[in-house]
């Protein structure tokens, strides 16, 4: 079976067991006669797989009883428009950190609701690097602040979270979810579009902690409630089950490779290995993002011109690598990394950028 070596920043690669689980579960889920897309939302048979995502989703980063997870339709965008919608009255003030294309989004959709105050404009250092918590202006009595803890296009990571002492923290995570340890506690609420790092496009994980619940706004419609989410379960109306299948199947997997634990240690050992393979030939290979600010998701570095970042593209295609493209907006190379990319593909891209650059510098 021929296996492309997948590197596209999302969808991107699932695992290998979690994808051949559902092969082999295709056409009898649990002994029902029926796949998982045919069977009952209400069955214990999908209930016990989405308490399952649920239980793992908490376990993975040791949330209490106060925080909830639900899984949401309508993409990681949709978030950027409902946390406004349920925290942000028109005379209030949300402070949101600036660091790329994404929260450029959710900026604009929270203007819809009410005062946004960008508590740092990325655009000013060229989206280069995460700001440092000084440069932060924060609003003392702000609803709630929002920032993006990986920066898909442009190849920043946050590696310490901003502090924001009793104000709401809200995050982003679509790009780097369950990617590392990390303490969950000081976060209000967290969302992650799944395509990236836990399963496939169609399903978006939240988090809110509960005293966050308390505070949203009771005269939204039904579904656009994160209450009627929470107290359903994410069982209001009929949720993506296959989705939240395939989600399932990846933290499965997850647990099988050692947890948070060793997933993590993956994770650096395939980001280390490609960025010191850009680090060794700093003449042929140019990294625009500041070190304390690497994303160990999305690695983005540029050649000398664009010809050889078009042959660098086809080269690879040949071999079997795919998505090496850089972002529409941005040109140049990405190598995404996410959590089920192995560490093979990770070896084989860093060994055909050293060839490559032996080749053509
Ligand atoms: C960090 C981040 N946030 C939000 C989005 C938008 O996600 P969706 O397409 O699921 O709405 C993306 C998509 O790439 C992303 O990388």
């Amino acid at each position: 079976m021929a296996r492309a070596y997948n590197f596209y920043p999302g969808p991107a690669t699932l695992p290998l067991p979690a994808l051949e689980r559902a092969q082999k579960e295709l056409l009898d889920f649990e002994g029902t006669g029926t796949s998982v897309m045919e069977t009952s939302h209400r069955s214990k048979e999908y209930d016990a797989v989405h308490n399952e995502a649920i239980a793992l989703i908490k376990e993975f980063l040791g949330l209490g009883d106060d925080f909830h997870v639900a899984f949401m339709g309508g993409g990681a965008s949709l978030q950027f428009a409902m946390i406004p919608m349920n925290l942000l009255a028109s005379d209030q003030t949300a402070d949101y950190i600036h660091t790329g294309t994404w929260s450029k989004k959710a900026i604009a959709e929270a203007k819809l609701f009410g005062h946004v105050n960008v508590a740092f404009d990325g655009e000013t250092v060229g989206l280069t690097r995460i700001p440092r918590q000084d440069e932060l202006e924060l609003t003392p009595d702000a609803r709630y602040v929002h920032f993006t803890s990986n920066n898909t296009i442009k190849g920043t990571q946050w590696h310490t979270f901003p502090e924001t002492g009793s104000v709401p923290l809200i995050c982003d995570m679509s790009s780097d979810f369950l990617w590392r340890r990390f303490d969950a506690r000081p976060f209000s609420l967290i969302y992650a579009g799944a395509q990236k790092n836990v399963g496939p496009a169609g399903v978006t994980v939240l988090i809110i902690r509960d005293d966050l619940l308390a505070r949203c706004k009771e005269e939204n419609p039904t579904l656009l409630k994160y209450k009627t989410h929470v107290e359903k379960n994410s069982l209001f109306n009929t949720p993506p089950c296959f989705n939240i299948y395939m989600v399932r199947n990846v933290l499965a997997w997850m647990k099988d490779m050692g947890g948070m634990e060793g997933i993590e240690k993956q994770n650096r050992r395939k980001a280390g290995m490609i960025y010191e393979a850009i680090d060794a030939q700093p003449d042929f290979f140019r990294a625009p993002v500041d070190r304390d600010s690497r994303s160990m998701m999305n690695i983005v570095f540029r050649l000398p011109s664009e010809e050889l970042e078009a042959k660098f593209v086809a080269e690879g295609k040949e071999r079997g690598m795919l998505g090496l493209k850089g972002h529409r907006s941005v040109g140049g190379i990405r190598i995404s990394v996410y959590n089920s990319c192995p560490m093979e593909a990770a070896e084989k891209v860093t060994a055909f950028m050293k060839e490559f650059a032996a080749s053509n510098s």
